[in-house]
């Protein structure tokens, strides 16, 4: 908090207590459902990598909450998706998560409708067709689906979506990377117990940074400082004009990248700024499924997923330039494995915080000046479920 009454302009913290979301939003059936149907069924979905579908008849089905969701490249190599169910009796289809479909027909494992790979309705096995059943009335069940980037996003009510770039904090913030040509150089898995808005609350704060991440605050002075942006500070002004090192945004002296050794791994991606080289991480937010984080050397990209009330999936891959992968003395492990500790550091507090929201007493926790984000994400959470 700022010493003075009145806050100096810019500063971000929060000059008065906030209220948590209620602690039921974490631990109650009803209320995760209504977050399905009115956050994950209706907004922008980071599933995959277009690289991960490899020509066409490739297939992949994600879960989103209780929805099976069939994306797919037809025989033109367009990506299609439909919700993995059929229109005759509501069996599953595609009973893989991944693979490539024989032929050009999905054929339904029940009954043997079969549809092809834009989804229209093929054949049924019936020898006595009534006269009023018309095939084109049985299409799959449609989904939106974008490559942005060479990041596939899916929308399960495309007909009232917002434009998929309104998603993103800012749209633009990675232009400089060549999202689209990454590749996937490593990624990792992990189930978390803990409601999905735990893992974004951890996400939009650095309060616990200095304890939890270690490591990371010696590459980040800001971490250190519990801030995450430079105006977290009440003092901002006066700490930046006097270039004091502890209050300076980006990495600490020596340090180029989050690393286990802070070196970058390969060269820096040609098209950066100074101040993107000097920032050391950019980061490209889209709610409520993923970020994107541009580093000199590497980007990576972590999705969330909720697979239950106190349950969540994160999946997270490391994206590099086709020439740094083709390089056989590469070793991505420097990253990674710092990336990955991070990833562990944040899931264990993650899931200490979801089990004590199960104490009867608490019905609301209290934010810190510093978690402005957290409040700014309770925000959109709560405007979403209006
Ligand atoms: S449920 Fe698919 S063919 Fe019957
Ligand atoms: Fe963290």
């Amino acid at each position: 908090m700022p010493d003075t009454d009145q806050p100096i302009a810019g500063y971000n913290g929060l000059t008065h207590v906030e209220p948590t979301l209620p602690t039921h939003f974490y631990l109650d059936e009803d209320h995760y459902e209504q977050e399905l149907r009115q956050i994950w069924y209706r907004n922008w979905l980071y599933v995959c990598r277009a690289s991960d579908l490899v020509g066409p008849r490739a297939f992949r089905v994600f879960e989103i909450g209780s929805q099976q969701i069939l994306i797919l490249r037809d025989e033109e190599n367009e990506l299609r998706a439909f919700h993995n169910t059929c229109r005759h009796r509501g069996s599953i289809l595609a009973q893989e998560s991944q693979g490539r479909f024989r032929s050009s027909m999905i054929i339904c494992p029940y009954h043997a409708w079969g549809y092809d790979l834009c989804g229209n309705l093929k054949k049924t096995p019936t020898r006595h067709p009534q006269p009023d059943f018309h095939k084109e009335d049985y299409s799959l069940y449609g989904v939106g689906i974008r490559d942005w980037n060479g990041f596939i996003f899916i929308h399960l009510d495309e007909a009232n979506a917002q434009p998929l770039e309104d998603s993103f904090n800012d749209a633009n913030v990675l232009n400089h990377w060549d999202l689209s040509e990454l590749q996937i150089g490593h990624s990792h898995h992990k189930q978390l117990d803990c409601n999905w808005k735990v893992f974004w609350e951890n996400f939009n704060e650095c309060l616990h940074c200095p304890n939890i991440h270690p490591e990371l605050s010696r590459i980040v002075p800001l971490y250190k400082q519990y801030f995450m942006e430079v105006n977290d500070d009440p003092k901002w002004e006066e700490h930046q004009k006097s270039g004091d090192l502890l209050y300076k945004a980006g990495l600490s002296q020596g340090n180029e990248t989050w690393s286990t050794t802070g070196e970058a791994c390969t060269e820096y991606f040609p098209n950066l700024t100074q101040e993107e080289i000097k920032n050391g991480h950019t980061y490209c937010e889209t709610l409520p499924s993923a970020f994107i984080v541009g580093h000199v050397d590497y980007v990576r990209v972590l999705r969330v997923l909720p697979i239950g009330p106190e349950r969540t999936d994160i999946f997270t891959q490391w994206l590099f330039r086709k020439e740094t992968l083709e390089d056989a003395s590469f070793s991505a492990n420097a990253v990674t494995e710092f990336g990955e500790k991070v990833i562990e550091q944040d899931g264990f507090v993650a899931e200490l915080n979801q089990k004590g929201l199960h104490s009867i007493r608490h019905k609301q926790g209290t934010l810190m000046a510093e978690e402005y984000s957290v409040h700014d994400f309770h925000q959109w959470v709560k405007r979403q479920l209006d």
